[in-house]
This record gives structure tokens, C-alpha cells and sequence, in this order.
């Protein structure tokens, strides 16, 4: 296998919209959007999104295979989110999961936040036990999504970046 961690550039609106409707068609429980809004959004969403959240994809043997994006929050320049993890069923378990979240945290650390944060389900526990891995701890902070998926519970975990 070879993979590699490739960050999109903002001209690359086809391969955001295509990789992020499979993961939104495959784990809806693990994110707050529904593949049915996505679908719908027009060409200028993903392009103001490629824009906003820094976007990593992984490649395998030459696939799209799994993608991460960062954010930031505007009321708080020392936080930054990690955000829409997945790796394609058929290549999990091979660490890509562990690697694109290691390009998160090297985004964040460049970009000199202080703290990464993230919402995972609390059903979730190959995420849960994927991001303890990587040093996040929970903050004890829970919400739930908002309707159609209600159901689910959301922890906050936290990782603090070594600034210098
Ligand atoms: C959560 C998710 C992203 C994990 O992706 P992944 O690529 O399977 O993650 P990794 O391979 O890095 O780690 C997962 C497991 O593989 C193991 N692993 C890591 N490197 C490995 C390697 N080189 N060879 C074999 N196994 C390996 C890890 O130890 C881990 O095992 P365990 O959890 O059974 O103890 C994936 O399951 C997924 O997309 N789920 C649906 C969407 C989702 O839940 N996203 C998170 C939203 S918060």
C-alpha cells in the first residue's frame, strides 16, 4: 500500500464535494451534516469551504481515501477544531486515520494555536479510542446534535499544542 497525505488546493471543489458525500453517505451517526443538505449545497459552498477549513486527503494507492479538515473559531484565535475525520471502510485499520490526524495537529501547530478541539458521538469508540491515542482528553462538555439527529450525544475531547 502506498498512501499519502495531500492538502487540497481551492481549486479542487470536485474531489472535496465527491469524498465528503461518500463520508456523509457512509457515517452519518459521526457527523452533524446530512448527506441530504450536502448534496444540495450549490458549487460556491464547497468552494468557501475549501476556502475556510484547511482540508487533507488521504491517497492510497492513488484513491481518495479518507479526509480531515481543520477549522478555527473566530471568537476564540487560540482555538482550532479538527473536523470531518473518515477513512473509507475498506482501508481502515491501516493507521490513515492516525496520520490525518497528525496533519491536523502539524496544521494547528504551525498556525500557532493553542488548543485543538473536537466533537466525536458518544457511541463512537473506534474515534474515542483513536484520539485518546493521539493525547486528546475529554473536557467533560457534551451537546447533542441538532434534529434530524438528536439521538446522538457529542463529547468534546481536547488536545493542547506545545506553542514556541
Ligand atoms: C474513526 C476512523 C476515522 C478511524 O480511521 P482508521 O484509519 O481506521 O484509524 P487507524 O487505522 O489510524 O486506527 C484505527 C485502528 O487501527 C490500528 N492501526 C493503526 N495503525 C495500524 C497499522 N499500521 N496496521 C494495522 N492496524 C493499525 C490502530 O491501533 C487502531 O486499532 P484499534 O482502534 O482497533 O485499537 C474510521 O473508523 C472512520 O472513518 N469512521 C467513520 C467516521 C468517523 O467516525 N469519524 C470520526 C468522527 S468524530
Amino acid at each position: 500500500m502506498k498512501m499519502e497525505i495531500q492538502r487540497l488546493s481551492l481549486d479542487e471543489c470536485a474531489r472535496l464535494r465527491s469524498i465528503r458525500l461518500t463520508a456523509l453517505q457512509d457515517a452519518p451517526q459521526a457527523f452533524e451534516t446530512t448527506f441530504q443538505t450536502a448534496v444540495a449545497f450549490p458549487p460556491e459552498s464547497w468552494q468557501r469551504q475549501l476556502q475556510n477549513l484547511p482540508t487533507f486527503i488521504a491517497v492510497v494507492d492513488g484513491v481518495d481515501s479518507g479526509m480531515v479538515r481543520g477549522a478555527s473559531n473566530p471568537d476564540d484565535p487560540s482555538l482550532a477544531y479538527l473536523i470531518s475525520l473518515w477513512v473509507a471502510p475498506k482501508a481502515r485499520g491501516l493507521g490513515i486515520g492516525q496520520a490525518l490526524i497528525e496533519a491536523v495537529i502539524a496544521w494547528a501547530g504551525s498556525e500557532k494555536y493553542a488548543r485543538l478541539v473536537l466533537d466525536v458521538a458518544e457511541e463512537n469508540e473506534p474515534a474515542i479510542a483513536l484520539y485518546t491515542r493521539k493525547g486528546f482528553k475529554p473536557t467533560g462538555q457534551t451537546r447533542t446534535l441538532p434534529p434530524p439527529k438528536d439521538h446522538i450525544k457529542e463529547h468534546e475531547m481536547v488536545l493542547e499544542l506545545s506553542v514556541g
